[in-house]
């Protein structure tokens, strides 16, 4: 992938000094921007986002240098130095008029383009000043990153007029969500931090299934395991469209009739995934069971048997997130009081080796990034 990118970043500077030199619409621009355009794509169809840095008198991608750094830092990267900017991201999406517009920007003189010149789907940023060279664009922690996840769930819980949710998208989604997990180890994490949310919302979508697909590799599960889980935790509440918004959002007791409209959610969700073509089918058991406990409480009743693995993963990670999130009748728990809550279930509720490994290893980035948000 470096070669394939170096390639794109020599065919944009080659389009931004053929401006130069030809003017804007001359054929020799045109075919370096497609051919910058045709790598680009190419490269995020396998991956949602791809970003360099200007390092003093190196280029990075992806903890390398790129080959032709040199070349591009007297060039290309000059030119955006020269606007003050000294790292891209480039994520899935990007349209080939967009990435002209973009690139004619650096044929101006520097006051006349915007400070951070950004599009839909192209990011510049500048490095932090404080010198430790923690970069603002690292792709995994933008905003653009976490926005477009958010909208990407936005679509694939309401975007279908009511009906099924489309399965493509949903993966196109866990897809997104899975690179940043194993890239980053939970950067997109601080969309925790948004607490005010309803719990059938694109936050607690993205909070549980980033969660849940840790929880899943630190399990050692194969990819395919991973994946089905990931589908599953996005899923797991789609039970809740047939639940009145006065009974999920209703701030005092709930009467047993209420109660009862609630625990119909996961049979009603399984169901209706199992509408859905090609639906991985741990995934209908994920929806049927994330509320069943290993002590056999919870519901629907568990009738002498333990919910799957894939569930109690999705289960303590849904937990989590509900604790941390305001709700009309409670604040939003601090990690300590959530911990201690969901600690006081181990061995009965929850299985104690697995809530070791969710505190040790995914909910740490959590209280990371909460430290980070503060
Ligand atoms: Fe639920
Ligand atoms: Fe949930």
């Amino acid at each position: 992938m470096i070669d394939r990118f170096d390639q794109a970043m020599c065919a944009m500077q080659s389009a931004v000094f053929g401006h130069d030199i030809y003017g804007p619409d001359h054929p020799q621009v045109d075919d370096q921007v497609a051919r910058a355009f045709e790598l680009l794509a190419g490269m995020l169809t396998e991956r949602s986002s791809l970003a360099f840095v200007a390092l003093d008198d190196r280029v990075v991608f992806d903890d390398q240098r790129l080959p032709s750094g040199p070349s591009l830092n007297d060039g290309f990267v000059a030119r955006l130095r020269d606007h003050d900017i000294e790292g891209v991201t480039f994520t899935k999406g990007l349209t080939e008029d967009e990435l002209t517009r973009w690139l004619d920007c650096w044929n101006q003189d520097a006051d006349q383009v915007p400070k951070h010149m950004n599009t839909a789907h192209i990011r510049t940023e500048r490095i932090d000043d404080d010198g430790e060279g923690d970069f603002k664009v690292d792709p995994l922690r933008t905003a653009a990153s976490s926005q477009e996840a958010a909208a990407m769930a936005n679509r694939v819980l309401h975007g279908n007029d009511g009906g099924l949710p489309d399965l493509t998208l949903v993966c196109d989604l866990v897809e997104h969500l899975s690179a940043n997990v194993t890239q980053a180890a939970g950067a997109l994490l601080p969309l925790a931090t948004l607490r005010q949310h309803d719990e059938y919302t694109s936050v607690h979508t993205i909070n549980v299934a980033m969660m849940a697909t840790a929880l899943a590799e630190q399990v050692g599960l194969n990819s395919d395991q991973v994946h089905s889980i990931a589908v599953g935790a996005v899923l797991h509440d789609l039970g809740k469209r047939e639940v009145a918004a006065r009974i999920l959002n209703k701030p005092g007791k709930l009467t047993d009739a209420e109660f009862n409209a609630i625990e119909q959610h996961p049979a009603d969700g399984a169901r209706a995934l199992m509408q859905i073509k090609d639906m991985p089918p741990i995934a209908v058991v994920i929806a049927y069971e994330h509320h069943m406990h290993l002590d056999g409480t919870g519901y629907p009743h568990a009738h002498d048997r333990r919910p799957h693995l894939s569930s109690q993963i999705v289960q303590l990670a849904d937990v989590y997130d509900a604790l941390r999130t305001h709700r009309p009748y409670r604040q939003a728990l601090s990690l300590a009081k959530a911990t201690e809550i969901l600690r006081s279930g181990a061995g009965t509720k929850y299985d104690a080796a697995l809530l070791d490994l969710f505190f040790d290893r995914v909910a740490v980035n959590a209280q990371h990034h909460d430290a980070q948000a503060a």
